[in-house]
């Protein structure tokens, strides 16, 4: 970086009211600040951006699980469906509200009679894409992370598979609609069935966002400061985990790598049964951070800033400037991305039949 080049960036840092001078090196790459021709360096950033960096698919789509219009219609039913409750109370969307960014603002959800599991709800938009699902990476895929909250005591709290197929038989309309989505089964409504649905519609739950454009070549779809905050972003070494098309879900990290986090639960270690496993956590997507608080696994940090400070302190030894930081929350909130309106509609559901359990509080 020249000499000049630095002298901005302190200017700017001064300018911003900024007390002590910064812990770290400043952005190697600070397009904004930039006095030099506009397009060299922002065409550098751009580069570097296309190298960590891949734009969203249109649809997450699986060779092995299929996705056809009717097994998403059939999906959608399900994932809005309270009847795969327990209590007839609590569907997929109480947890992961489609229109609130797929998740539902709390720490920990309430599931079943109000209890709360220990971990924070991800949000389901651009899941599919993840190496596996689960903070703990403990399902595969989303096919077979939605048999996962059907049973679960304390989410939708059904008994077990053969509980839900008798739910799905008893009403009526879902046995024209698994045929549709699963043609030439004999006896097509079953519990992976259903899961199968449900993932399919999950795989088309995409959210492309300003970045997208960037990374497919519109240097203006980031603001400067968002620009400075994705060149603090990289230099700062976020990169090393939040990296690819999702910017995270693509590996396993210690949480605590440099310093260790306040936290009980030892993440895949639970899975795998490994020491070398304690605390090692999917390294989350940020894809719509902005939209979903509170943050960690446990929901127990409810500021992006704050999330932000403790990532560089307990991941990478680094303490950030709240410039730094401030330039970092900028560039993530050009992750966010539109939510599919029309696409996540909830759908007129087929009513009960006569032998439809009632609703069980119990
Ligand atoms: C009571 C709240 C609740 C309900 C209901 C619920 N979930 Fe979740 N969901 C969670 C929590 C909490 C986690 C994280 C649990 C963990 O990692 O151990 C999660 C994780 C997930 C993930 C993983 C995302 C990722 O990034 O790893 C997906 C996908 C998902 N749920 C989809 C669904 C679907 C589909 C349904 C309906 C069949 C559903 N959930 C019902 C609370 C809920
Ligand atoms: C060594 C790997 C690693 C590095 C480096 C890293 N992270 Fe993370 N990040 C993780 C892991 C693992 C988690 C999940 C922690 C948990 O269990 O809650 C996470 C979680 C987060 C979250 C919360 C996500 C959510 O959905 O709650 C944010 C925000 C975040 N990181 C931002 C950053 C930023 C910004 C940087 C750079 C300053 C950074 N991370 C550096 C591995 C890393």
């Amino acid at each position: 970086m020249s000499h000049r080049l630095l002298t901005a960036v302190f200017a700017a840092l001064a300018l911003a009211g900024c007390a002590k001078p910064p812990a770290n090196p400043p952005p190697a790459q600070p397009a904004s600040q930039a006095a030099t021709p506009a397009s060299t360096p922002g065409e550098e950033l751009q580069a570097r951006a296309a190298a960590l960096f891949k734009p969203l698919p249109a649809e997450m789509a699986s060779e092995q699980h299929p996705s056809t219009e009717a097994r998403v219609a059939l999906g959608r039913m399900l994932y809005f469906d309270t009847r795969l409750s327990k209590n007839q109370a609590i569907s997929c969307n109480t947890c992961h509200d489609l229109a609130r960014y797929g998740v539902d603002g709390a720490p920990t959800s309430a599931g079943h009679k109000g209890q709360r599991g220990a971990r924070n709800s991800p949000t389901v938009y651009n899941a599919a894409l993840h190496i596996a699902q689960f903070w703990d990476g403990r399902a595969a895929d989303v096919e077979a992370q939605a048999k996962g909250p059907v049973l679960n005591p304390v989410e939708m709290a059904l008994p077990d598979a053969a509980g839900v197929v008798k739910v799905l038989k008893s009403i009526p309309g879902y046995s024209p609609a698994f045929q549709a989505a699963f043609p030439g089964e004999a006896d097509p409504v079953t519990f992976d069935n259903a899961a199968a649905a449900i993932g399919a519609f999950e795989r088309r739950l995409v959210t492309p966002s300003p970045f997208d454009r960037y990374l497919a070549g519109d240097a203006n779809a980031l603001t400067a400061e968002q620009r400075a905050g994705l060149a603090t972003f990289m230099d700062t070494g976020c990169t090393t985990c939040h990296n690819g098309v999702g910017i995270g879900g693509g590996m396993y990290q210690k949480f605590g790598l440099v310093k260790p986090f306040d936290t009980q639960d030892t993440g895949r270690a639970e899975v795998t049964g490994s020491d070398a496993d304690r605390f090692m956590f999917k390294v989350p997507s940020l894809r719509n951070i902005t939209e979903t608080a509170p943050y960690f696994h446990d929901g127990k940090v409810a500021t992006l800033d704050e999330a932000i400070r403790l990532m560089a302190e307990h991941q990478l030894g680094r303490t950030l400037t709240d410039t730094q930081v401030g330039e970092i929350h900028a560039f993530l909130g050009s992750l966010k991305g539109e939510i599919p309106a029309a696409y996540i509609v909830r759908p007129a559901l087929p009513e009960s039949g006569r032998d439809t359990p009632k609703a069980d509080q119990g």
